[in-house]
């Protein structure tokens, strides 16, 4: 991407506009995190609810450690494993956070994205871009430029095209603000990796039914419109037209995709896919239960979420749609 689109974008987020950019988990929605009126737009276009807070970006350590009140060695050890990359780090705030980003916690989630757009964009601003998935809330993540472009059109000063993201799902989220590390949401950096740097990771747990561990983990993110099911043995609805997404265990439905067996790339797959099927107007989409293993932890939460959802078809009569 030319130096002259990376500035123009810069000074729009400068200016206190709002600019979508790629990520290598999805993209993101950026408003400048230091300045509340700027990231108030992001509530606003989004239709999202104020208690979710925003995670902050960052091109640098130091970029970091300035949004925070204390840099402590597990934050330390993280980063420099795991950043720039796929990991956000829940820490106690400083001050320069409006409580317009953080939901009014005390607590601000950081971290480094691993994309060169994302990472010159900060630069090029100067200042730290808070940042949801660009997508309307409830509905899926968006990675691609063209899956912002249809959930926002031009609500948005500017979309930056990187093009399909690496990742494929949102980061893992982690809190270090309390003795013990706290997974508040799982991703492809797994708790068995973060647990080899810096030992034992309590698991939180926001899927519907429990209490939500992190505020604003709301378990009906993350899912398409059409209901989502999760199947064992290919044993599919037998009414209806739906499709069929499957790894290991072929079952008979017209629409019947074969998704990846390795968890970085069906993770790299999956929101596309369903957004492809989204548009379809199908009755149902089923989806055969991905393995138990910690790798795959992030695929099944964002599963769950999408057809704990599906369960109430009342709810979703009542959702804002693009
Ligand atoms: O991969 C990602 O994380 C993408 C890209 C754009 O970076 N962003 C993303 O943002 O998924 P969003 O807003 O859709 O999800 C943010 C998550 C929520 O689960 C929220 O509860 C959690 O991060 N979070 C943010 N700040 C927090 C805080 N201070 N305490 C607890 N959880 C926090
Ligand atoms: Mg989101």
């Amino acid at each position: 991407m030319s130096d002259a689109v990376i500035e123009a974008a810069a000074r729009l987020i400068r200016e206190g506009k709002l600019v979508a950019f790629p990520t290598e988990t999805v993209y993101g929605l950026g408003a400048n995190a230091l300045e509340a009126a700027a990231v108030e737009q992001i509530f606003v276009v989004k239709g999202r609810p104020q208690t979710s807070p925003l995670i902050v970006h960052v091109s640098s350590l130091e970029m970091a450690r300035g949004l925070v009140v204390d840099w402590p060695e597990r934050a330390a050890a993280l980063a420099e494993r795991f950043w720039p990359g796929p990991l956000t780090l829940v820490l106690p705030k400083s001050p320069c956070v409006p409580d317009r980003v953080t939901a009014g916690l005390p607590t601000v989630g950081i971290r480094m994205p691993q994309h060169p757009v994302a990472l010159d964009l900060i630069r090029a601003a100067g200042v730290p871009i808070a940042a949801p998935s660009a997508n309307r809330f409830t509905e899926l993540s968006p990675t691609t430029a063209a899956h912002v472009r249809r959930a926002f059109g031009d609500r948005i000063a500017m979309i930056l095209d990187g093009g399909t993201t690496d990742v494929g799902i949102e980061s893992t989220v982690l809190s270090l603000a309390d003795v013990q590390p706290l997974l508040l949401r799982p991703g492809m950096v797994t708790r068995a990796q973060i647990e080899e740097a810096v030992g034992p990771v309590l698991a939180a747990s926001g899927v519907a039914g429990r209490p939500h561990a992190s505020p604003g983990m709301h378990p009906r993110h993350y899912s398409p419109a059409t209901p989502l099911l999760i199947v064992d043995g290919g044993a599919l609805p037998e009414h209806g037209h739906g499709a069929y997404l499957w790894r290991e265990t072929p079952g008979a439905c017209q629409q019947s995709i074969q998704m990846p067996l390795g968890a970085r790339e069906y993770a790299r797959q999956l929101y596309d896919t369903l957004h492809k099927l989204d548009v379809l107007g199908l009755e149902w989409i089923a989806v055969e239960r991905p393995p138990l293993t910690v790798d795959w932890a992030g695929i099944s939460d964002r599963l769950e979420r999408a057809a704990d959802r599906s369960e109430r078809p009342n709810d979703r009569t009542s959702e804002p749609r693009s």
